[in-house]
């Protein structure tokens, strides 16, 4: 045992040396992060539920062949711009043509204003971890009202408290920069996040009834299959893969010479569906078991599962309780780090500060305006256009701004960059890689546009036909346009004056260049 720990110490070391660059130093270490930044509240709180409600094992298998088809060559695509940049987000689109920067801006915008609002919730979780802890709040004994206690939390300034502390988290890791803090914290926390998984997931198995909370997810029902199902599961596999915004080209930008981006984004595409089906299994038995229903978002894990901990009480209740809010912490901690990583690495990269001033300064205005958001649940009561803050920006990102992103980021690499130019950096040594290059050539430039037109059409759609629960009336449906459209128009406006400032400075690459 011990020889085989020392046999791959060294590996590692060797490794580490021979991969002597500014990013990863292991492909366990990339892929960790990698697998850290795709898994997160996704997983968690919206996966399992669209797939008890969308004919489970069915819509596994269509989420599948969606994963493979649009979220892993969407994915191999961004990772294959960083890698071969290997610089920010920014520059990989300046080094492609100058005129398409506004997607790099964008792909810097959009992670900063996820930040903005993600980290509540894991300080959230942090305040539930926290109480099954000590026994207090929402983990003492004879709680009546669960949804009371989670919509009362929320409003008051102490969430902002704990949203400090979550983001000093993710801060103190992305300070340590890729090595030392990225790669390492999430080659002890992605492990942690699965150890976790699979306690919850043995005891929720051995409670009575628990089978009906299998069946919930996994028993196949194809008369649920309709059009609205694939779509689902498109849209799913987007935001799980946290595609269209700048992580996996930042990721990609510090991936060595030896870790290969197709095999990269099939394992990160298979581990974040695998670790959403085991979060499946750890929540819904446990829901069934109690006779409770299931539910989505943060009504599941705040209100349900608690529950769910409640009701099985005592000194059990508060431990399962625990360890499952040191889950969702951990799988929030490595997505928000990605979140951080993608604007400091512009800004130390692009004007030449220390990481240490350029992460304080963006966490801090993430939490300036994290904390504005925060208090706006009960604190401050602002809402805009009938609308809470939180659930604003997410869409503005999510519905809007992502799928241009991606679709941008598809369209050049397809279309502009053309597949061929990239097979150097794609590495198509091996027969199975040429396979596989060829297959993603073609899906690059015909498929997965196609594919992320058609759910941001029906998103438009379902928004403006009011099927969006969150926003109903005209005013919400016009506050999302309206704040996508300003940040897309500022990306755009940035471009324009670096643009003409710098335009005899940067050179586009062409041709041959392109592969180096
Ligand atoms: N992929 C993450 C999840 O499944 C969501 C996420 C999106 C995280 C964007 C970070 C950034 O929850």
């Amino acid at each position: 045992m011990i020889k085989v720990v020392k046999k791959v110490l060294i590996m590692e070391e060797t490794m580490t040396k021979q991969n002597n660059h500014r990013g990863f130093s292991s492909k366990f270490g990339f892929m960790m992060a990698a697998v850290g930044s795709a898994v997160g509240l996704g997983n968690l709180w919206a996966f399992p539920y669209k797939v008890g409600n969308n004919g489970g094992a069915a819509f596994i298998f269509i989420y599948i062949i969606m994963a493979m088809l649009v979220g892993i060559v969407a994915m191999a695509g961004e990772l294959l711009i960083g890698k071969r940049s290997q610089s920010n987000v920014v520059d990989t689109f300046a080094g492609i043509t100058p005129k398409s920067k506004w997607i790099g801006y964008l792909g810097i915008i959009v992670p900063f204003f996820i930040l903005c609002y993600y980290p509540i919730i894991g300080g959230w979780s942090l305040k539930y971890a926290w109480d099954y802890i000590s026994g207090t709040g929402v983990g003492a004994v004879g709680v009546e009202d669960y949804g009371a206690v989670f919509s009362g939390f929320i409003a008051s300034p102490q969430a902002a408290i704990f949203l400090a502390i979550f983001l000093a988290f993710v801060f103190i890791i992305v300070l340590f920069g890729v090595k030392k803090g990225i790669e390492k914290a999430s080659k002890i926390l992605m492990p942690l996040l699965f150890v976790c998984l699979i306690i919850v997931i043995i005891y929720g198995l051995t409670l009575e009834g628990s089978i009906k909370g299998v069946e919930f997810i996994l028993k196949p029902d194809f008369s649920k299959v309709t059009g609205n199902t694939v779509l689902t599961a498109l849209g799913q596999v987007f935001f799980s893969m946290s595609l269209g915004m700048g992580i996996n080209i930042a990721y990609g930008s510090y991936m060595g010479k030896n870790m290969k981006v197709g095999h990269s984004a099939i394992m990160v595409g298979v581990m974040d569906t695998c670790m959403a089906l085991l979060a499946g299994l750890a929540i819904f038995p446990a829901v069934f078991s109690f006779g409770l229903k299931p539910a989505e978002g943060p009504g599941l894990l705040f209100i349900v599962l608690a529950e769910v901990f409640g009701a099985i009480g005592g000194v059990g209740g508060r431990v399962f309780g625990a360890i499952f809010f040191i889950l969702v912490i951990v799988a929030a901690v490595t997505s928000c780090i990605a979140l951080l990583e993608v604007p400091v690495q512009f800004i130390v990269e692009k004007f030449h500060i220390n990481r240490k001033l350029a992460s304080v300064c963006v966490a801090g205005a993430a939490f300036g305006i994290g904390a504005f958001v925060s208090l706006s649940f009960g604190v401050t009561q602002l809402q805009i256009a009938g609308s809470n803050l939180l659930d604003l920006i997410d869409a503005i990102t999510n519905k809007m701004l992502l799928p241009i992103c991606a679709f941008a980021t598809c369209m050049l690499v397809g279309w502009y960059i053309k597949p061929k130019n990239l097979a150097d950096t794609f590495d198509t040594e091996k027969p199975i890689a040429k396979f596989g290059f060829m297959a993603w050539s073609f899906l690059v430039k015909f498929v997965t546009p196609l594919g992320i037109a058609i759910i941001f059409g029906f998103g438009l759609y379902d928004l403006f036909t009011g099927a969006v629960k969150e926003f109903p009336t005209i005013e919400g449906q016009i506050a999302i346009v309206v704040g996508a459209a300003i940040l897309l128009v500022l990306a755009i406006a940035i471009n324009l004056t670096t643009y003409l400032y710098d335009k005899h400075k940067i050179k586009p690459l062409k041709g041959a260049e392109l592969t180096k």
